[in-house]
């Protein structure tokens, strides 16, 4: 048996102890050989590979990125995709294809397994948190760490200069980032994707935080929108799958605040200082459990699967299934934030 192994999408810590696991445990249990391919789904479609042994994955457990690279790239798009990828699996005597990536890349290798009989199993990994199917996604716990810690510097720098500190950020349709962080860092309120908010009612909690002498901090998901206006874009472009880029939601709420509220507001966009460095110790544990439980599951040849977290236990999910619908916050869970607002 020789597996091929990709990474796709935006990068995320904890992708390396994936394959690390994956690679390990295949070699030393099961006697698999392995092959890597570069940059997502454009690796499979061009046939552009790097080997993956014991020693390619040695050391990289708390290093982040990818070792593959990763990219956008979306193989329905191009011409012959499919029959590109089959080509180049059968060249390179792959029999089967562990796709590591979020709603996008696990999307494309559902498809490929149900309606086109290539060998696929999925991990779900985004620091989005927003696939449905499992607990958490590796990556999340980094980036929350990351994003709290920033909340936590600019309380201080906030409360020097009485200002108000707009954080946003990373969550394009769901809010997870913001809503942990938001709570772990004592904001003053958080804005998510899935509610759209009202700029005259962020105004007041942030009146009502200076009251109490206070600098509030306020943190706001790439993807949240005000009541009456639209998604704020970075420019016009899109992905291989129609995602517009976002950014700006931060700065144009910081202009609205200061002209409503006449206190001074700056913006931090954190960016993708979320998606970068060392993976937390649970993001570690969590990708090399998933790792582990992946090369199971090509053993068992249960294709079209991905391995998800479900309390303490990796379970096996169909692909389709998994990738069906976005996991978002309910309004229950956010409501249970608001006791903090303000
Ligand atoms: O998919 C995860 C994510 O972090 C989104 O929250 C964000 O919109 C996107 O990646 C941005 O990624 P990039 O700048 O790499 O296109």
């Amino acid at each position: 048996m020789r597996v091929g192994v990709l990474t796709g999408g935006g990068d995320c810590p904890g992708l390396n102890a994936v394959m690390r696991a994956v690679v390990r445990k295949g070699v030393q249990q099961y006697d698999y050989g392995f092959l890597g391919f570069r940059d997502g789904w454009r690796g499979p479609l061009e046939g552009d590979t790097v080997p993956l042994d014991i020693p390619a994955v040695r050391g990289t457990l708390p290093r982040g990125g990818t070792i593959l690279g990763s990219s956008r790239t979306n193989p329905f798009n191009e011409e012959n995709g499919v029959r590109r990828i089959r080509e180049n699996l059968a060249k390179h005597e792959v029999d089967a294809l562990i796709a590591i990536g979020g709603e996008d890349t696990l999307g494309v290798a559902a498809r490929l397994t149900d309606e086109f009989g290539i060998h696929c199993v999925g991990v779900p990994k985004t620091i989005d948190n927003d696939l449905s199917a499992t607990d958490y996604t590796f990556g999340f716990d980094t980036a929350v760490h990351v994003a709290t810690e920033a909340i936590d510097r600019l309380h201080t720098t906030a409360e020097s200069h009485m200002r108000v500190l707009v954080v946003e950020v990373m969550g394009r349709h769901a809010g997870w980032i913001a809503l942990h962080s938001g709570l772990a860092g004592g904001a003053n309120c958080i804005l998510i994707p899935e509610q759209r908010f009202d700029v005259e009612q962020v105004c007041g909690w942030v009146e009502s935080r200076f009251k109490a002498s206070y600098a509030p901090i306020v943190v706001v998901a790439e993807g949240a929108m005000p009541k009456d206006g639209q998604m704020v874009l970075k420019d016009g472009s899109k992905d291989s799958f129609g995602h517009v880029r976002l950014s700006g939601v931060g700065e144009w709420l910081a202009k609205e605040i200061e002209a409503r509220t006449g206190k001074e507001a700056r913006t931090t966009v954190l960016g993708h200082i979320q998606r970068g460095g060392t993976p937390s110790a649970f993001d570690r544990w969590l990708a090399t459990r998933f790792g582990l439980h992946a090369i199971d599951a090509v053993r068992d040849g249960d294709w079209g699967t991905m391995v998800a977290l479900r309390g303490t236990d990796i379970v096996r999910v169909p692909l389709a299934e998994a990738t069906a619908k976005l996991k978002t916050v309910s309004p229950e869970l956010y409501e249970e934030a608001g006791v903090f607002f303000g």
